[in-house]
């Protein structure tokens, strides 16, 4: 276990047990189709890779990077897209993989802005639902684990840009991220 994380939460063990569970569930609702799988940078990479892995169908992968909202801006919920899609999604079948869902504001833009290009239909999967601290309200078609009001690193999520490469997902001490951020109730993400 790291020296900076309290304890963990979610071993590999059961990660890699939920992931290929989740993995059954997509490939059956999506039976005859090919949707386009589309991963948050960078926190979603590791599911991402993991879960594409645990499907019986053929999928395509696209990626997007978003910034995350500093605290002023949360209330609006206005996220910038640092990089798009390189595919045009009309008419696709698209499977929105993200990391956590924590006040929901990411998701919620990504959704609106991803059904304003027409794809034939949108789905949500995300590995962590943190809905303590949801402001609003976004469908969330398949979630790996619903998980305590705590800052969590590790399988992909960092915090300002280490410990994604962890294995288990660990409760990162508070001490950590409230020495230097003491105005904050969060740690600043480095881009999701
Ligand atoms: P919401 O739902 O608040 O989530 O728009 C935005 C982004 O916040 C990050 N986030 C976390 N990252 N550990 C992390 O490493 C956490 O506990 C955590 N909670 C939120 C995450 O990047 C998400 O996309
Ligand atoms: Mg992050």
């Amino acid at each position: 276990m790291h020296n900076d994380t309290e304890r963990v939460l979610l071993t590999e063990q059961e990660i890699a047990a939920r992931v290929r569970q989740l993995g059954e569930e997509i490939s059956r609702d999506y039976a005859g189709k090919e949707p386009l799988v589309v991963g948050i940078l960078k926190g979603a990479v590791i599911f991402m890779a993991d879960l594409v892995r645990c499907l019986s169908i053929p999928v395509r992968m696209d990626f997007m990077a978003v910034s995350s909202y500093g605290a002023s801006s949360q209330s609006s919920g206005v996220v910038r897209i640092l990089k798009d899609l390189e595919h045009n999604i009309g008419g696709m079948d698209v499977l929105l993989v993200e990391d956590i869902v924590d006040t929901g504001l990411t998701l919620n833009y990504l959704r609106e802005n991803l059904l304003t290009r027409g794809p034939a239909s949108l789905k949500i999967c995300t590995l962590l639902d943190k809905p303590g601290r949801r402001r609003v309200n976004v469908p969330v078609d398949y979630n790996g684990f619903i998980i305590p009001d705590e800052f969590v690193v590790g399988y992909g999520l960092d915090y300002n840009g280490r410990y994604r490469h962890l294995r288990d997902i660990m409760i990162l001490k508070r001490e950590v991220y409230t020495a230097k951020e003491d105005n904050e109730n969060c740690p600043a993400d480095d881009g999701s």
